[in-house]
């Protein structure tokens, strides 16, 4: 996770960090800092929190904060993984020689710091980080050449990282090394001007070619030169920002809830045509010859993936399973060629998934990437990547990134089908039918909101929440509790309805929440009788159906449609309002809530 930036140029370097930062900011918003070596002097600044309070702490001291003299700096947004989010756990960390920040997990940093103690050095944080600033000291110690001890002490590194290092001894460059957590590097538009980040994002409009390292490349950047260990690929940045803004919403999450009608109908653009399926980007020999489906994702992603295997195995009657990234990548799963692997994510950043991918690929399997932010890691791993096609995904707690990647995961579904003949012509005319309503279903109603609104009153207490449903209900009810848990900080679980009786009813009575997905065309009796057997034991139960529900206690009326998928949609809404609501009410950042980060990239 984390974010880090660097600058070598003339232009004003930390309005530029800064700038950069703010851009990074989903990666982590523990703490910010940033380091600037200009004429051999050094001004550090840290804050905990936002970069809006790094961002004050700088306005308000003696800085020159307009400066356009030649300098060097380096910025990181933390998410913390080792020692609270202080001060002193701030990046940059500084060293006697050497000021670095650092994105990823040192993994054998408590081996290092051990030796490092024992040979006299002096730590100050409970970072992993820190043994890279002493790891520096040691072996510049021994050579007092920075490119060698820089080597050296990279070298010694494992786990995933990538670093920006600058030196007392050479106050003109910035080192690098990336090693499994992103790091792009560009040319500035400006004379000899150098600009690092660990996304495109930030470099957009200062520079107009990059490369996205891959890993093992280090080096360093020096006089508008930039020294690589290997051979590199230089691309053509976007020329110009995609800004998201809150257009009159309280929060970028409710924009993004109400923005659902249109980026759905986004995802079908061109995807679906009088009833025909097709995706440019998928060449028919991927999904050919497969006798299986593999979905590797983290989070929402997952919850859209557990979704899709149900509509896989229904529609195109492939075997479909579905796995957690971080658990997937260390079972030693068997993997056989005839399995098409498909990834899913929003940032396509998410460490687990990205490794996951690598090691399908390693395995010799064909790879989808279903990802949202064109070329990111993912989309630059695998054999073919579908765009979902959302937009800026603004919001922690993941919304449109969850609708359009289920609507294009079931379109895909309807698109192995018809490339494997395992549908019938007036089947598919029905579910293109039906998909074309899906945009109608996430439009939302002033009605239902205010009653979201009314209804989150009720839900600021209690012992725990429970979501259930059954079929692609059941993954809902994992999202709908995932949404609750990040933004309310309430206890939530999402279960499969018919699988309350084996243990959790055990917890029913009144300070228990139950959340009943109750569609009309899925199982419907058989819910009912699920959520009759919470009722008789005392559950407070909160219905959500187009049906009414005599049992409930609170009922949330949704539209009758003639599909399962539909009803999915328009419940899909109320979870969403209603989780955000309640964390509203509880006065919590429901844009930015705490611990999280929106791009994972740590394992
Ligand atoms: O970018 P990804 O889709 O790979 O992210 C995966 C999860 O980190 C993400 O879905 C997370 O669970 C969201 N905060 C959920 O709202």
């Amino acid at each position: 996770m984390c974010g880090i930036v660097g600058y070598i140029g003339k232009q004003n370097t930390s309005k530029i960090l800064i700038d950069g930062l703010r851009e990074l900011e989903y990666r982590g918003y523990d703490s910010a800092g940033i380091a600037i070596l200009e004429d051999d002097k050094l001004d550090v600044f840290k804050a905990v929190g936002k970069i809006a309070n790094l961002e004050a702490k700088i306005e308000t001291s003696a800085y020159d904060t307009e400066s356009s003299n030649f300098s060097i700096g380096i910025g990181h947004t933390r998410w913390a993984t080792h020692g609270k989010p202080t001060e002193l756990n701030a990046h940059p960390h500084l060293g006697e020689y050497s000021y670095v920040v650092h994105n990823g997990i040192i993994e054998n940093y408590k081996e290092l710091k051990d030796e490092l103690i024992n040979s006299g050095h002096k730590f100050v944080s409970q970072t992993d980080t820190e043994v890279i600033v002493h790891l520096f000291e040691y072996y510049f110690n021994k050579t007092n050449d920075a490119k060698k001890s820089f080597l050296d002490t990279i070298a010694r590194l494992e786990g995933a990282y990538s670093i920006l290092l600058i030196t007392k001894s050479q106050p003109n460059r910035i080192f690098f090394m990336k090693h499994g957590s992103p790091l792009a590097i560009a040319h500035g538009n400006n004379k000899d001007e150098i600009l690092f980040a660990s996304s495109d994002a930030p470099l957009i409009g200062l520079a107009s070619d990059v490369v996205y390292l891959e890993d093992g490349v280090s080096g360093y950047a020096i006089d508008g030169n930039i020294v690589f260990n290997q051979e590199v690929k230089w691309t053509t940045l976007p020329t110009s920002k995609q800004f998201a803004q809150k257009d009159g919403f309280r929060f970028f999450m409710e924009k993004e809830i109400y923005e659902q009608h249109d980026v759905v109908t986004d995802s079908m653009l061109g995807r679906i045509k009088d009833d025909e399926i097709n995706f440019e980007e998928l060449n028919e020999s991927l999904c050919s010859g497969i006798n299986e489906i593999k979905i590797c994702a983290c989070g929402t992603s997952y919850h859209a993936g557990l979704t899709a295997s149900y509509l896989f195995e229904r529609i195109s009657k492939v075997r479909c399973s579905v796995e957690i990234a971080s658990e997937f990548r260390y079972k030693e799963p068997l993997l056989k060629d005839d399995t098409l692997f498909i990834v899913i994510s929003q940032s396509g950043e998410t460490a687990d998934t990205l490794e996951a991918l690598k090691m399908a690929k390693k395995a010799g399997l064909k790879s989808i990437a279903v990802c949202n932010v064109d070329n990111s890691s993912m989309t630059r791993v695998a054999d073919a990547t579908v765009l979902t096609r959302a937009g800026i995904e603004k919001g922690v707690a993941s919304t449109k990134a969850f609708s359009t990647q289920t609507v294009v995961l079931w379109m895909m579904a309807l698109y192995f089908a018809k490339v494997n003949e395992t549908i019938a012509k007036q089947e598919l005319h029905e579910q293109l039918k039906v998909l074309r309503e899906v945009p109608k279903s996430l439009i939302v109603e002033d009605k239902l909101h205010e009653k979201c609104r009314r209804l989150s009153k009720r839900y600021l207490h209690g012992h725990g929440f429970f979501f259930i449903g059954r079929d692609v209900f059941y993954p809902l009810a994992l999202e709908g509790a995932l949404k609750l848990k990040e933004i309310s900080y309430l206890h939530a679980e999402g279960y499969p309805a018919g699988e309350m009786k084996h243990g959790p009813i055990a917890l029913a009575d009144p300070e228990l929440f139950t959340i009943a997905l109750m569609p009309q065309h899925c199982h419907y009796d058989k819910i009912k009788s699920n959520v009759e057997e919470l009722s008789a034991r005392d559950s407070t139960i909160c219905a959500i159906s187009p049906l009414e529900f005599e049992l409930s206690d609170d009922f949330i009326k949704t539209k009758p449609t003639d599909h399962y998928m539909l009803e999915f949609f328009e419940m899909l809404v109320v979870l969403q309002l209603l989780s955000m609501e309640i964390s509203v009410r509880l006065g919590n950042d429901v844009d930015m809530p705490r611990n999280l980060a929106k791009s994972v990239t740590v394992e």
